[in-house]
């Protein structure tokens, strides 16, 4: 039976970043129409409800449904140390990441924590993540297994690393190949779930392992490759020592085939002229991590990239301090007020939702509401707390209605969520 979500719809019709917010489109009482886990329909609750009139009625009143948030950039196995204290990136992951990443190893508390994160994430409006797991296979076995459970549109990858990480943490070039493969023809394509290829990042992958997995991309094209790149100043002043003869960050992946469309690069906030040149030319993504970048001190993103790149907007959990999409556009908000830029709403939502879902590649399928999409959708409350609701009363559009959700919400606002056209909570 067909469901028809009555609400305040919120969707893109085109990119805020190229031509303002008028490339959203707001409908005050508006409809959407779910079938068979699409979504069938859009537009006003009057129109809709008479050309459905044998359609399921879930009524939100004045709540917004929205496309649901896309985290394109997490670490699902740092679940439980987020908000560590203290560490700059490289002492940070030798203090808490890689002790923690360690007990991976153990198959039912890889499973454990993939499941208390994907119903954080659930919890907090995100239907759609694309997620490392840890050097183990059986992590990637875990996070896709609860994934598949909950119908969910999932992108994760075994993170690879052969050098500078703790005995336990450290694969080979061959045997990082040779897992990826397997994990990739077990899980690539498997109802809503893609395999992501994925270094680490350079100071933790030798050549030969970056030459093996940009290999194994060139084999299977049509994946995504994840990594990090230029994230703080000095991780990129160690690359440059590990790497003599690259001309910078970039090059030391584009040196090994992992250049490309389809390659997505976590934080990309240090970047020379010519990273930023090539990149554009590549056609890759990056994706602003915009709550861990202020919390391990790592620096301000550019968000001019949006002109010109696939930018997608993430929490780096747990190198993020928030499991909350709506915190991070709140971040990316004060990162690019501090860099001169104030960021429209319609700019910050387009990047929690189309952003990340052009970022992954995935934009046909996820990330607005349209004819045909996959029914992924976040029903937000606009007045979910008393600071939020006394902040909205004099509202006079969409966007002053929004921004103080924006600003000053939490999973409290989070009414609803259906992934694959169900209601989820
Ligand atoms: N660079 C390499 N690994 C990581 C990680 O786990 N988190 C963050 N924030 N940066 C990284
Ligand atoms: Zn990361």
């Amino acid at each position: 039976m067909a469901d028809l979500l009555l609400g305040q719809v919120l969707c893109f019709g085109d990119d805020p970043f190229v031509v303002g917010p008028d490339a959203a489109r707001h409908e005050a009482h508006g409809a959407v129409l779910v079938e068979n886990g699409k979504i069938a329909a859009v537009g006003s609750a009057e129109a809709l409800r008479a050309a459905h009139p044998q359609a399921r009625i879930t009524d939100y009143g004045r709540k917004l449904i929205s496309a649901g948030f896309i985290d394109a950039h997490v670490h699902y196995p740092q679940t439980a140390i987020i908000a560590s204290w203290g560490k700059r990136l490289i002492d940070w992951l030798n203090s808490y990441t890689f002790p923690e990443e360690m007990r991976f190893a153990d198959r039912a508390y890889a499973d454990e924590v993939a499941n208390r994160y994907l119903d954080l994430a659930l919890a907090h409006g995100t239907t759609s993540m694309c997620s490392y797991a840890t050097i183990h296979p059986e992590s990637v076995d875990a996070f896709f297994t609860a994934a598949q459970a909950r119908g969910l549109r999932a992108f994760a990858g075994k993170t690879c690393m052969d050098r500078n990480a703790p005995e336990g943490l450290r694969d080979t070039a061959q045997s990082a190949y040779d897992d990826s493969k397997r994990l990739l023809q077990r899980w690539h394509g498997v109802e809503r779930l893609s395999y992501v290829i994925t270094p680490r990042f350079s100071p933790t992958s030798t050549p030969e392992q970056l030459a093996a997995l940009g290999a194994l991309w060139r084999e299977h094209p049509d994946c995504l490759m994840q990594t990090h790149l230029s994230e703080q100043t000095d991780e990129i002043a160690w690359v440059k020592e590990l790497f003599p003869q690259s001309r910078d960050y970039l090059d030391t992946y584009e040196a090994q085939g992992l250049l490309r469309e389809g390659a997505v690069y976590g934080h990309a906030i240090h970047l020379t002229p010519r990273e930023q040149d090539r990149l554009r030319e590549a056609g890759a993504s990056v994706v602003h991590c915009p709550t861990s970048n202020t919390f391990i001190g790592s620096g301000l993103f550019d968000m001019g990239l949006a002109q010109s790149l696939r930018v997608g907007l993430a929490t780096d959990t747990g190198g993020g301090s928030s499991f909350s999409m709506l915190h991070t556009m709140a971040a990316a908000y004060e990162v690019a007020q501090l860099r001169g830029q104030a960021l429209h709403p319609s700019q910050l939502w387009w990047l929690a939702t189309v952003g990340s879902a052009r970022a992954l590649h995935a934009e046909t399928k996820i990330g607005n509401i349209a004819v045909g999409m996959e029914a992924d959708l976040t029903i937000i409350d606009l007045a979910s707390t008393p600071a939020i609701e006394q902040a909205t009363r004099r509202a006079g559009d969409i966007w002053q209605a929004l921004f103080p959700t924006i600003m000053l919400g939490d999973d409290r606002a989070i009414a609803a969520t259906w992934v694959g056209g169900k209601v989820t909570r």
